[in-house]
């Protein structure tokens, strides 16, 4: 697969921005409420103070951060897709958080306009494989975490061999049917099948963090590895 063209993948999520936490509800099978827990569990034992979370879209994870972390640590989520930092916004006024407790900002992640050890956890969810080119992202992700901050990606990964045929079958020839029905979208989800069988496995991917200089590398597979949770550590 080619890198995804950032304008396309903006005009993407502009489009299905309003329905895309139902669809992701869906079309997991309400799995994505698990894999997005494990993720917040991992967080949470992180004990962050500055927390940043990358392709934060709707602001689900950013939202769980806030909930699961103590009042003082800030939160901040970010993406490029005003859209989708709309729905996030929402989220925040109506759970009653001010901007000082979760903010939303716009940004690329690509080129994090944060100074150097700003953070010292940095989260993205599903997003990492929407990025145009992922090494220069994750060599932003380095650069704004402290030594010794951490990098949680949750994504899609390869699954167990065994599971594979009926994957990409789902993938091919259910979702884009399915997600257009749910979305008005089939391509968007056609977009979506694609990125996610060009994905690396999650060996591939731990291989590209330890690439991008991050240490004590790890992974865990989710759900017969259709998801992984990679953590890698700032030097
Ligand atoms: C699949 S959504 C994931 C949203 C959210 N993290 C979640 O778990 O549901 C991917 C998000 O990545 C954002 N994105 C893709 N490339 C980006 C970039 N270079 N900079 C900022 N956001 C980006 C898109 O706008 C979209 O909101």
């Amino acid at each position: 697969m080619t890198n995804p063209d950032p304008d396309a993948v903006r005009v993407t999520f502009e489009g299905i921005a309003p329905r895309y936490d139902l669809a992701n509800h869906l079309l997991s099978g309400g799995l994505d409420f698990l894999w997005r827990r494990r993720l917040i569990r991992e967080a949470k034992a992180e004990q962050p103070s500055d927390v940043l979370d990358l392709a934060t879209g709707s602001g689900d994870i950013a939202l769980a951060l806030r909930v699961a972390l103590p009042v003082d640590v800030k939160v901040m989520g970010l993406d490029f897709c005003p859209p989708m930092l709309a729905e996030a916004e929402c989220k925040r006024i109506s759970a009653g958080y001010s901007p000082d407790s979760l903010r939303f900002v716009h940004g690329d992640c690509l080129s994090l306009d944060f100074p150097d050890g700003s953070f010292d956890l940095v989260t993205i969810a599903f997003g990492l494989r929407n990025l145009s080119d992922r090494a220069i992202g994750l060599s932003e992700m380095q650069r704004v975490l402290r030594p010794g901050g951490r990098l949680l990606i949750l994504e899609f990964s390869q699954p167990f061999f065994f599971l594979r045929p009926f994957y990409y079958l789902y993938l091919r020839g259910i979702l884009p049917f399915f997600a257009r029905w749910v979305t008005g979208d089939r391509q968007a989800y056609e977009y979506l099948g694609s990125s996610i069988s060009g994905f690396p496995d999650r060996f591939g991917l731990a291989q590209e963090l330890r690439q991008a200089n991050f240490g004590k590398v790890n992974f865990v597979s989710l759900t017969g590895a259709v998801v992984a949770l990679h953590v890698g550590e700032k030097k």
